[in-house]
């Protein structure tokens, strides 16, 4: 809280007016310095808000360059069923789109500083970028699959560690996390045979 900043409130039945701040280290008091801007939400401590802004850059990093990756199929994606995986991308791009937005205006919310210029996400990430051009439907799903895949083991792991110290971070994070599972399906359902199994997985895939 920013020194000087009141820390009662009126009850609004009683018209009481009570001290909220629950501070036991004079943080209230003058103890931090001038300069020194504390602006994460309330009930949260800048150190665990800074630790949660680190988890959360790296998530906006995953849903940016997930996004321009779909668009990217979405333009050189040919071949049989074309116009189906052509099309069920767009919606994932819009879906992904917004996941970015929250997550940066999170990061926002909590005090911190979001980065998403091409430059960050280059900086920031620890994986390649997407290697495949204009290719067959299946060889774009095979690498699809493997791009979310990545991104969901990721979010699972982010939402672990956020969860422990802030559960509306954890929240979003789930919606999240939720809808990119279900787009795995999307994607995974087209590599599928009537038993269930992948039959399209060693098609082009080298690793
Ligand atoms: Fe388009």
């Amino acid at each position: 809280m920013p020194t000087g900043m009141s820390t009662t409130s009126t009850d609004n039945t009683t018209g009481n007016t009570t001290d909220n701040s629950g501070d036991k280290s004079g943080d209230h008091n003058g103890d931090h310095s001038a300069d020194e801007i504390r602006t994460t939400v309330p009930g949260l401590s800048e150190s665990d808000s800074q630790t949660l802004v680190s988890l959360l850059q790296e998530r906006l990093v995953a849903a940016i360059d997930l996004q321009l990756t779909l668009k990217h199929i979405h333009w050189n994606v040919v071949g049989m069923n074309f116009i189906a995986i052509h099309e069920m991308l767009d919606p994932q791009v819009d879906a992904v789109r917004v996941q970015s937005d929250e997550i940066a205006e999170r990061i926002s919310t909590l005090g911190g500083e979001p980065r998403g210029t091409p430059g960050a996400v280059i900086e920031i990430r620890s994986w390649d970028d997407y290697e495949i051009d204009r290719a067959p439907t299946v060889q774009h799903l095979v690498a699809l699959d493997k791009v979310y895949t990545g991104v969901i083991t990721d979010h699972r792991a982010a939402v672990d560690k956020v969860g422990e110290l802030d559960p509306v971070s954890e929240d979003l994070l789930i919606g999240h996390l939720r809808d990119l599972e279900l787009f795995q399906w999307f994607v995974r359902a087209h590599l599928k045979d009537a038993t269930g199994d992948v039959v399209h997985r060693q098609t082009f895939d080298k690793s």
